[in-house]
């Protein structure tokens, strides 16, 4: 047995990852709406032992824009604010780490660091920040922008703003509230340090008006792919998501991202790159695939069209049933000319592949995380491949559907992966450094 352990995390992404998800009679409609059924998500992932939970988001409606679009993937126009979502989960849970996106493009660094000082405080050490700039376009527009900002703009602004919050969690030490009733002393001030940050971003005096939280620090997760995301996940991230299909894709951006890491002066151990993995889970693969399937057939041609248009261009005037045009120069010329498009149109060249096959390629993510339908034995093959491959330090896992793909997960994956001792069986500690086995940082002045 390899003592190296995977980390695993739970994408929350409401009625789940497959784009049909929500038509499946199985998923609960208010899937979107009622927390319950977020709480019920997170306890099933503790039940399952994951180190978090993660609630991704972008502030803005997508897909508003496009009305057809909208009408038809309605599912992704709406929401509530993660951090309120994570607040309740917080007190109905007791080991799960809590982590949200938060964007150093739209908000503050003061509100940020607060908010996730709060979220650690109320879970008792649980909390974690998906740190990212915001390349969509219906943010950009909620904010006074026409559209984003480049990336290098977007990634500068990010590493002061985090320097900005990471000063202000050091605001209090941890022994500066004594509360000495019988003294009247509340608050001991020779412990107190006032941030007073002026740089070419922000301007922050501080200090924090919360105390220094039972992490210290809420833990530092990002998700970018640039060269600039790679230097700010090997700087600061104890967690980068990696967003690559494919093992050689992943194995690369996990090794740009250990040796930004090292050039920083930390362990290459001290980043975990978690790829994304959607499963659908069956005793045999006949039911997983059946599983798959039953998603499959609820996606609406337009959904698929709509889905098929930022890699192919728009393939509207074709039948659905049509083979998959494979000359490029036929193909709209705003198609996009990515490796994952062109290996798509080999892949339509040697299986023959209609426009519906492709699109249903695309509806299960095959274009951005590990996509299978199987047995837990085929499915802890296929991440022990790209753990011990050199690609992965565990998996963000993405459930095709909620809660039945949650429940699958931890309740046939989970014990296949502690069968091989490639997980834990029981939880370190309390708080989301336990889990991820980082320790708590000092404070600078203790
Ligand atoms: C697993 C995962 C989760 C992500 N979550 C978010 C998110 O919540 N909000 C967001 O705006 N972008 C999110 N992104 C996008 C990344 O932050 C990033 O912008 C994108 O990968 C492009 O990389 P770049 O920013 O370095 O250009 C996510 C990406 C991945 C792979």
């Amino acid at each position: 047995m390899n003592g190296r352990q995977m980390k695993l995390g739970m994408s929350i992404w409401r009625h789940g990852y497959h784009v049909a998800a929500w038509r499946l009679p199985e998923v609960p409609a208010d899937s979107m709406m009622n927390v319950r059924r977020f709480i019920d998500v997170a306890r099933a992932a503790e039940r399952g032992k994951f180190d978090l939970v993660f609630m991704a988001d972008v502030l803005g409606s997508h897909y508003i824009e496009d009305e057809d679009r909208s009408k038809t993937r309605g599912h992704t126009v709406v929401k509530n604010d993660p951090l309120q979502i994570l607040a309740a989960i917080a007190v109905s849970t007791s080991n799960i780490g809590l982590v949200s996106t938060i964007s150093t493009t739209y908000a503050h660094p003061y509100t940020a660091a607060r908010a996730f000082a709060t979220l650690d405080q109320i879970s008792g050490g649980r909390a974690g920040w998906n740190i990212v700039t915001s390349y969509n376009m219906e943010e950009a527009r909620n904010f006074g922008l026409s559209a984003p900002a480049d990336t290098a703009t977007r990634y500068e602004r990010a590493f002061e703003f985090i320097e900005v919050a990471k000063g202000l969690w050091d605001s209090w030490e941890d022994d500066a509230f004594p509360v000495d009733k019988e003294r009247g002393i509340y608050v001991d001030r020779s412990k107190l340090h006032v941030l007073k940050h002026t740089g070419k971003h922000f301007s922050v005096r501080g200090p924090l008006d919360v105390p220094r939280s039972p992490q210290g620090q809420p833990v530092l997760i990002t998700a970018g792919d640039s060269d600039s995301a790679k230097e700010l996940a090997g700087r600061y991230a104890s967690i980068a998501y990696a967003g690559q299909p494919q093992l050689h894709l992943a194995a690369a951006y996990y090794r740009a991202v250990k040796e930004r890491a090292v050039a920083n002066g930390r362990s290459a151990d001290d980043v975990k790159v978690l790829p994304g993995i959607m499963a659908y889970v069956g005793r045999t693969e006949a039911e997983a695939r059946a599983k798959m399937e039953k998603a499959q057939d609820l996606v609406l041609p337009e959904v698929g069209l709509a889905m098929l248009k930022p890699f192919f261009g728009d393939l509207s005037a074709y039948d659905i049933n049509d083979p998959m045009p494979l000359d490029v120069e036929t193909l709209s010329s705003n198609w996009n000319k990515s490796d994952f498009s062109k290996m798509l149109i080999e892949r339509a060249r040697d299986e023959k592949l209609t426009i519906r096959d492709m699109y249903r390629i695309l509806a299960v993510g095959e274009d951005w995380h590990i996509s299978m339908a199987g047995t837990p034995e085929q499915i802890v093959d296929r991440m022990e491949e790209w753990f011990f491959g050199g690609a992965a330090d565990g998996f963000n896992v993405q459930p095709p559907d909620t809660p039945g793909g949650v429940d699958d997960f931890v309740d046939l994956v989970v014990p296949e992966l502690q069968r091989r001792g490639l997980f834990r069986k029981e939880y370190e500690g309390t708080t989301l450094r336990d889990s991820l086995g980082i320790a708590r940082p000092k404070h600078p002045a203790a």
